[in-house]
Parts: C-alpha cells; structure tokens; sequence
C-alpha cells in the first residue's frame, strides 16, 4: 500500500480538504443554542450563494443523505389529486419514480435511453397530455452513466405551465458549468458532500419562490420530510428535529473554502480540467467512453471494461496503488466501470491516475 492517502474516485463520498475534516472537531453544541442558529443562518445563506442563486432561492437543510432531499422535493411539490412527471433516463430518475410510488403519487413518464439525453419536446408533448401535473422531476447528471441532461431547454417549457421544475443537481452542483441561475428550476436538491466538499449526512433543496407556495399547499405526506414544518423552522433559526450538528459545521467551513478559492467559476473550471485531464489518460489507454462526448459530465466517465478484465480484479488492482473506482449500475455493472474525479483531488495524483491504469489493468489480466 502507498504513503499516500487513498483517493476517492467514486461519485461520492467524495474526499474532503483537512480543513474541512478538522471542523468536524470544532466541539458539542447544542441545536437549540444561539449559536446553532447562527451556524444555520450562515449556511443557508452560503449555499444559494455559492450556487447563483440567491435572492431567488431560499435554502432548506435537512438533515439525511442526497435521497432525503429528493424525497423532500417530490412530496412536498405535488398537491392531493396531482401528478408528477418524471423524466427518467437512469438510476436517479428511476429512484424519482420510486419516491413518487411509495407516497402514492400519481406518475407520468418521459423515459430515454441510459446513454441519451432527455428530449425537451418530450416532456412538452407529455405536459400537453396530461393536466395534472404539478412538478415535472429531472436529474441534472446522471450518474448513472455520466450523462448531462437539458435542465435550462426542459425549465423554459415547465416554466409556462403550473408546474414546477424540480431538480435532482445532487452530482452536478458546482461542478458542471451550467449556472443554475439560468434554469427556470423551482427547486433544486443538492448535498454537503459531492461538489460542494462537505461531509456526507446534510442534504438540502434550494426553493424558488413559487416553490415555497406550493410547500404550504402540498399534504403532509411524511412527518420528517415534510418541507413546510423545514421552512417554518428554519426561519427562525431552528430545526425540526436533531440536526447533524458536526457535519453542518463542515459544510460551514467548505462553503468558506469554496468561496476562498474563487467560487462557482472557480470550482466549476477545476472540474473541467480534471475532465480532460483523466479522459487524455484513458484516450491513451484506449479505453471506451460509453457517453458520446457532447453529453459528458465534468466528473463521472462510465468506461467499457477491458477485454479479460474484470471489475473486482481493476477494483482491487487499483486499490493497491491508492485509488478507489466504482462499479457500473443496474443493467450496465456486467461490461462497466466508473471513475469519477469529484472532491480533494491532489492534481498530481490524477497524474499518476495513467500509470496506476495501465499497471492495473495489465495485472488484473495476469500479464
Ligand atoms: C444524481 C443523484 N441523485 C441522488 C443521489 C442519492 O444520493 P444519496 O446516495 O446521498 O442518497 C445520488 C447519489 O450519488 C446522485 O448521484
């Protein structure tokens, strides 16, 4: 095993700055405490900030991991009577669907290929048939396969309507270059961890304001998700149940990190570089990119295995050289792998990404 530390090319947990690790550390503290109110007041603020989005989105902090938030954005966004639209090309959209069953709310479906794009048209022609929608869903980044979907074509045309646009940004804030504050979305969901640097374990969604109608209109469908009792309580510098107090003190020292380092243009440039950075490497290597290039992200490639090599024997081989990859999903973990360049990357590290890649996948094929 190396010095070195072990990188974290998975899409999450992401690995995280010392500094941040060492506000996990800043001491107890009480939720009921001024001084909790004012870590929470900080980052609510910070995290529309960070995002472009303040003044038009107000931040609710829940404490649970990326799903949390999705689930607090369905529920929350669909009247008693109504439907959502889900916009399902992978895992996360098909987990939207999933959400929206288990609550019993009524879905409609504007499904593509894993490896393609929603189609924007789609979902107009859906919102044309059917008159009960009240949220259409789409996850921004698919990282399912890496793939990029059309949030900023889709929001224009939900925006005509009565519906609200939620979106599943959970992989794709502060890392891929679209500016939210270009995106008719209503809600966005995101998490401490991924692109933003914090601790896993706080998820939040960012609420445009007519977002925050619709909160008070939606049933209480769960007692802990419910977005309404958030929104109250986190206006007067509370919150409804015992917050993760640690981790929030984390996502309070990475926002200020983020913004030290020169903000959403900043962190959203180093995600790019990285991009081209490692898929030179695997050019070189002459390993095949499922997702057409236009289409990419700035983070997960989903890469065709080698001939003769398997995941569990890349995955190990690459473990041993200090880097962690990560299987393909669903109907793609057979012939897949992911490597995905999200979090405290040192860039010499993602340098000697191309040698540890070549040992490993000669070693894994036994040469
Ligand atoms: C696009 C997207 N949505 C939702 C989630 C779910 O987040 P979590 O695993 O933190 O619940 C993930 C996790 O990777 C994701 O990538």
């Amino acid at each position: 095993m190396m010095d070195e530390e072990l990188i974290l090319l998975n899409p999450g947990p992401a690995c995280t700055s010392q500094r941040v690790k060492d506000a996990l550390l800043r001491g107890d503290l009480c939720h009921r405490e001024p001084e909790f109110t004012e870590l929470l007041a900080r980052i609510r603020e910070g995290l529309p900030r960070c995002l472009n989005l303040a003044g038009t989105h107000e931040a609710l902090l829940v404490t649970g991991s990326g799903t949390a938030a999705m689930e607090m954005a369905v529920i929350s966004s669909v009247r008693e009577g109504r439907s959502v639209l889900v916009v399902n090309n992978g895992v996360y959209g098909e987990r939207m669907i999933k959400i929206a069953t288990a609550h019993g709310i009524p879905v409609h479906e504007v499904r593509s290929e894993w490896t393609v794009p929603a189609d924007p048209e789609a979902v107009r022609a859906a919102l044309a048939e059917h008159d009960d929608v009240d949220a259409v869903v789409c996850v921004h980044h698919e990282t399912t396969t890496g793939l990029i979907n059309p949030i900023r074509e889709i929001g224009e045309i939900v925006a005509g309507t009565d519906a609200l646009f939620v979106i599943d940004a959970i992989s794709g804030t502060a890392i891929e270059d679209q500016d939210l504050a270009e995106v008719a979305g209503d809600v966005i969901c995101g998490t401490a961890n991924k692109g933003l640097h914090g601790q896993p374990g706080m998820s939040f969604i960012l609420c445009g304001e007519r977002s925050l109608r619709r909160i008070t209109e939606a049933p209480v469908r769960s007692l802990y998700l419910n977005a309404a009792s958030y929104l109250q309580g986190q206006r007067k510098g509370d919150v409804p149940f015992t917050p993760a107090v640690q981790v929030c003190y984390a996502l309070d020292e990475a926002i200020a990190e983020f913004e030290e380092s020169g903000g959403f243009a900043a962190r959203t440039r180093l995600y790019r570089e990285r991009a081209a950075l490692v898929r030179g490497q695997f050019e070189r290597l002459g390993l095949k990119v499922l997702v057409d290039e236009p289409y990419r992200s700035n983070t997960v490639t989903m890469i065709h295995l080698p001939d003769n090599v398997t995941y569990a024997a890349l995955h190990d081989e690459l473990k041993k050289r200090g880097y962690v990859v990560y299987a393909g999903q669903g109907q793609l973990s057979a012939d897949f792998f992911r490597i995905c360049t999200m979090g405290e990357i040192p860039w010499h590290r993602l340098e000697q990404l191309e040698e540890a890649l070549r040992e490993s996948i000669d070693a894994a094929r036994g040469v």
